[in-house]
């Protein structure tokens, strides 16, 4: 795990966005694994200005999206749907049908995920950006679940939810359930890069650098990947 300490959220975006843009110029055919969030919001502002300067297309790239809220339509402002078309793809040109978030929208959740799961089963991720929620998930896989787990549907742990509850007008209206990657599906991914940012993550990088790799912190097992970057900024850094 090659950790890098930097001042602050907007350099810690550029670098991100960097490291994204220069996997694209590697290889402007190139599979993305994408996360919402706050945290990589700056690097997707990023993307838009090297798009917009003609630094890289999103043409010919492939992106598929961690997880999406159940219970929510694509339309509701807080779907990671419309999170991701606010935030990068109504930014950039990027082909619509490159674009892949689980669908929640039949009344068959169980189809849903197993038709995600097979389709990156069928692919491979170059990179995958990750966030990390501050009880160690990874996309939704909180707490407990287990290392081999692929796309499943979870059951939001109340934590998770207070956490989320600033986007939405009450904690009622925070979705349950979301389908997700499984930590397996995330794993797969040839090279990883997380964000981390902030002082309410001070505790959760310490627990991600210092503990052992155990499944009551899903984000310990990034340590068994061969190919991982932790950008972390100064506020998060703080307890170490
Ligand atoms: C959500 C997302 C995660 C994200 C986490 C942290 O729960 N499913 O993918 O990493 O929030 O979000 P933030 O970056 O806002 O702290």
């Amino acid at each position: 795990m090659q950790i890098i300490i930097v001042k602050d959220y907007a350099t810690m975006s550029e670098l991100a966005a960097q490291i994204i843009a220069d996997t694209i110029k590697a290889n402007p055919h190139c599979t993305l694994g994408l996360a919402t969030g706050s945290s990589p919001i700056g690097t997707y502002q990023n993307l838009v200005k090297a798009v917009e300067n003609k630094e890289i297309s999103f043409k010919d790239v492939k992106t598929y999206n961690l997880d999406e809220y159940c219970g929510i339509s694509q339309s509701h402002p807080q779907s990671y749907y419309y999170f991701m078309h606010d935030n990068l793809f109504n930014h950039v040109d990027i082909d619509e049908n490159n674009v892949h978030i689980p669908s929640v929208s039949s009344t068959n959740l169980e189809e849903d995920c197993k038709k995600y799961n097979d389709m990156l089963n069928s692919t491979t991720i170059d990179l995958q950006l990750l966030g990390i929620g501050g009880n160690g998930h990874i996309g939704f896989n909180e707490p407990g679940t287990p290392f081999n787990q692929e796309t499943f549907i979870v059951k939001l742990t109340e934590k998770t939810r207070q956490d989320n509850k600033r986007f939405f007008n009450s904690i009622d209206e925070v979705p349950t359930h979301a389908i997700t990657m499984g930590i397996s599906n995330i794993m797969k991914a040839k090279k990883i890069l997380m964000l981390i940012s902030g002082k309410n993550k001070a505790d959760t990088v310490v627990r991600l650098l210092k503990e052992e790799v155990d499944p009551e912190f899903p984000a310990s097992i990034l340590h068994k990947h061969p190919d991982v970057t932790v950008i972390i900024d100064q506020d998060a850094y703080s307890k170490m």
